[in-house]
């Protein structure tokens, strides 16, 4: 069983990326749990398998309040990113769909000695097309598949790195 908390990079109401990560218990293959982490505003300590950012691009890079928190837990005693399997993801109405930020967010994580999954990536672009509008559920077919592919390989990354095993 690994069991891996989500993160949303965004606080906006009504946040794509936050739809995309709701999405996710319901592709998550057998075995694997996903719990949302509250708000970053109020970010406790989580004792993880593994983590999966799904975040907005702000001007080609990070949200200041998520860099902002990132920075705020590397900074706890035992550094959790260190060697914590991480997943990323983004949700944007432009046509990469947040390509950029992950990038920026790949590189911090670098630093952080995380063990970030290099593929299969996540990139959810024209995202207003991808959700219902009024439930907000990931509703295209294509995007609720690579989402579940990410999500597969994710489980074996954690298994392999270590994530607690039952
Ligand atoms: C954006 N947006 C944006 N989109 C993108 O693809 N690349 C970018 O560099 C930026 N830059 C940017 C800066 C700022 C300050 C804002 C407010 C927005 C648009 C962004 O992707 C869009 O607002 C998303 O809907 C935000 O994600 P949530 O809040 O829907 O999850």
């Amino acid at each position: 069983m690994a069991n891996v908390v989500s993160i949303c990079g965004s606080l906006r109401k009504g946040s794509y990326n936050r739809m995309l990560m709701q999405s996710l218990p319901g592709l998550a293959p057998p075995g694997m749990a996903i719990t949302e982490a509250p708000p970053f505003t109020e970010i406790p300590l989580y004792n993880a398998d593994g983590v999966i950012f799904c975040t907005p691009e702000y001007n080609f890079s990070l949200p200041g309040g998520l860099k902002n928190a990132i920075d705020w837990v590397s900074r706890l005693p035992g550094q959790p990113f260190a060697g914590k399997p991480i997943a990323l993801q983004s949700a944007s109405p432009g046509p990469l769909g947040g390509a950029r930020v992950q990038y920026d967010l790949r590189r911090m994580l670098v630093f952080l000695d995380a063990l970030t999954l290099n593929k299969p990536e996540v990139f959810v672009g024209s995202c207003a097309s991808r959700f219902d509008e009024k439930t907000g559920a990931l509703t295209d077919p294509t995007t609720r598949d690579f989402v579940k592919q990410q999500l597969a390989a994710f489980a074996e990354f954690i298994d392999r790195h270590g994530g607690a095993k039952s």
